[in-house]
């Protein structure tokens, strides 16, 4: 699906971050007017596994499983193949793979979905996570700049044919110069008036659609909301009023 296709509500990802399939379906079932993709991570995926992947898409809702992963070339296209099985929209890889795993995974899961008649997911490429401010970068090693390894990661991830990446929304401009045709994911997002919990890159809803990010990531700003339906309900008219006005 093109960016510019989709809908307000395609552009609007919650993520899933709850312990059980029953806690997710209830906020599933709370949000969905506002929501279209739903976005299921390790915590879920560990204690619920594929059944619950499959239940979600049975609803008709575009599903985001977040696994980032980051291995051997065979081990990820064989994880690739088996995800593109459950019939998700989105799935997420760590861009630090490397090129040549990058290409060989978007290559052959392009021809197993060939072969088996499957519509491929879009294949993310994960940058630098939000979580990690300067001073964690330079802890691990990374001795650049935050945007500069953003970029970096990118690059590669763009030459190696993916043309979906997630970074932060501050990060999220100079991605967009760079590579204009990428659908550009972003978390670390936070409503003006919620808390940062431990995302360190953060930006309104607003401020990101309009950094040009094509899709938000936004788990307990809505998740741990005491309205949910609410929550959702204001992220989505944030959305669209941004959305509006870069017209
Ligand atoms: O609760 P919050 O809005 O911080 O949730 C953000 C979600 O996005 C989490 O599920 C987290 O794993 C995910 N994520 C992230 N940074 C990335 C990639 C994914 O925060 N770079």
């Amino acid at each position: 699906m093109t960016a510019h296709k989709l809908t307000a509500r395609d552009r609007l990802i919650v993520a899933l971050d709850v312990d059980s399939a029953a806690a997710a379906g209830e906020l599933v079932k709370l949000t969905a007017s506002a929501v279209g993709v739903f976005k299921i991570g390790l915590q879920l995926f560990v204690k619920e596994g594929p059944d619950l992947v499959r239940w979600l898409v049975d609803q008709g809702v575009g599903v985001f499983l977040d696994l980032k992963l980051h291995d051997i070339p065979n081990t990820i296209l064989a994880a690739a193949r088996q995800i593109a099985g459950l019939g998700v929209r989105y799935f997420t890889v760590h861009c630090s793979n490397g090129q040549q795993a990058l290409a060989a995974c978007q290559a052959g899961l392009a021809e197993f979905c060939a072969e088996q008649g499957l519509t491929p997911p879009t294949m993310l490429g994960v940058t630098v996570l939000t979580s990690l401010s300067d001073v964690d970068l330079h802890g691990i090693g990374m001795l650049g700049d935050p945007r500069s390894q953003v970029e970096l990661l990118a690059g590669q991830a763009y030459r190696a044919g993916l043309r979906g990446l997630v970074a932060s929304a501050q990060e999220a401009a100079a991605l967009r110069a760079l590579f204009p045709d990428v659908f550009i994911v972003t978390p670390g997002i936070r409503p003006s008036g919620s808390g940062r919990d431990d995302q360190a890159r953060i930006m309104t809803p607003a401020a990101a659609i309009h950094a040009g990010a094509d899709a938000l990531v936004i788990g307990r700003p809505v998740t741990r909301a005491g309205d949910p339906a609410r929550a959702a309900a204001g992220i989505l008219s944030e959305i669209e009023g941004a959305l509006a006005a870069s017209k």
